[in-house]
């Protein structure tokens, strides 16, 4: 009985692989309800899961849909996971910069979640560029030019498409068996041979403490070990979001600058290079310094920027029509000082109320607007200084500049 499964876990009690495949596979084919199972997802956040059961879901997770081989493609294919973050587009950077070094990329990414923008969406800001490849394109173009950005395909993880709405309106998101589960299910069956995670903490992420952190990711690395696969983790801080931009053109435009090598020493661009040197040296079984320089020479030459514009106009995307709104509001500094915090959650919710992200499920994302920083962390300011220019469409959200920037 359902009932009796639900009780278990309300118990604390450990639910055998039987149990977890009748009341999930149920819950995909129809037979337990919504609300049924948002119970049981409240019962495991707050009680919990064995490792035994984490890997009994994440195996029910993988085998709800299709798994990828991409065995007869050479080199080690290494695929990379964030749990979320605002201005999060180290995709856009990282990926062409591995592809560029050799190491085929085929990366399936998702939409944003909550306040937190989704490379695929970002992708999208950039009219025409097609995130539904079929497999057979996907093929050609790994075979054509090493990197592939698409979306994920409905028959990958069906079972976390359903589960993670259902999280998503349930506050069930920041459990860390479920989060574990769902990230790695999704990169087994997408036929990785290495997994790159990045966790993300801090108030715009799903984890607020380092503990938790440091739990999910010895977790995701038993998943691997389970599945043979190498799993490496970076525990990366989002109590400030990353880089200079927040919405989806400007954080492709953003993404462009750091390609051009444009961008430095910033946050953004220390975390791409940390997680691209991660990439090459699993890809190439290489020391993740030599991984590094390698990276940084494939900035300086314009191989990884050549690969993102390849990769570009293979999926057919129109770069050079890509738009921001011309309706700009300037925030200006209160006070002189230096800049000590700015406050990624906060920016998120800006970034959301202008557009940028959905805030029901059938809004419609508005790619031209977002925020731009003009000062980061530890920059002196003085009275009057713009410290960021809002890109707007439709009313100005209300902007607590005090709340977002700390001055002292
Ligand atoms: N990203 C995912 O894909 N799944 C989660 O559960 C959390 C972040």
């Amino acid at each position: 009985m359902i009932l009796d499964i639900i009780n278990k876990k309300r118990l604390g009690k450990e639910l055998t692989y039987q149990e977890l495949d009748k009341i999930f596979n149920g819950y995909l084919n129809g037979d337990v309800y919504d609300y049924q199972m948002s119970s049981l997802l409240m019962a495991i956040c707050i009680n919990g899961m064995t490792d035994e059961e984490i890997f009994a879901l994440t195996k029910i997770f993988i085998d709800s849909g299709d798994t990828l081989d991409f065995s007869d493609i050479p080199g080690i294919k290494v695929d990379k996971h964030s749990t979320g973050g605002i201005g999060d587009k180290t995709t856009l950077v990282i990926a062409p910069i591995v592809a560029s070094c050799g190491i085929p990329v085929i990366k399936m990414s998702g939409r944003g979640l909550g306040y937190t923008g989704g490379t695929i969406d970002k992708l999208e800001s950039i009219p025409g560029y097609r995130i539904d490849l079929s497999d057979e394109e996907i093929l050609k173009q790994v075979h054509d030019i090493n990197l592939v950005v698409t979306g994920q395909t409905a028959y990958l993880v069906p079972m976390d498409k359903a589960i993670y709405a259902l999280r998503d309106v349930t506050a069930t998101v920041s459990s860390i068996p479920l989060i574990a589960s769902s990230i790695m299910s999704k990169k087994i069956a997408g036929g990785a041979d290495k997994i790159l995670i990045d966790i993300k903490v801090g108030n715009g992420a799903l984890l607020q403490t380092k503990e938790e952190a440091k739990k999910l990711s010895e977790l995701m690395i038993k998943i691997g070990e389970v599945y043979h696969r190498e799993v490496r983790t970076i525990i990366s801080d989002m109590n400030v979001p990353l880089g200079k931009s927040i919405g989806n053109s400007l954080e492709v435009l953003e993404a462009m600058d750091v390609l051009q090598g444009k961008e430095k020493d910033n946050n953004f661009v220390d975390l791409c290079y940390d997680l691209a040197s991660d990439m090459i040296s699993m890809g190439l079984n290489i020391s993740k310094d030599e991984a590094r320089e390698m990276a940084l020479q494939k900035i300086k030459d314009g191989s990884a920027y050549q690969k993102f514009l390849d990769m570009v106009s293979y999926q057919k995307g129109k770069i050079e029509k890509i738009k921001v709104s011309d309706k700009t509001h300037a925030i200006k500094a209160p006070t002189s000082g230096v800049l000590k915090k700015i406050h990624a959650l906060e920016l998120g919710k800006i970034s959301l109320a202008l557009g940028a992200g959905k805030e029901n499920m059938d809004d419609k994302i508005d790619y031209t607007v977002g925020i731009q920083l003009h000062k980061l962390v530890g920059d002196a300011i003085k009275k009057g200084d713009v410290l960021a220019t809002l890109y707007v469409n439709k009313k100005l959200p209300e902007v607590p500049i005090d709340k977002i920037f700390t001055i002292e």
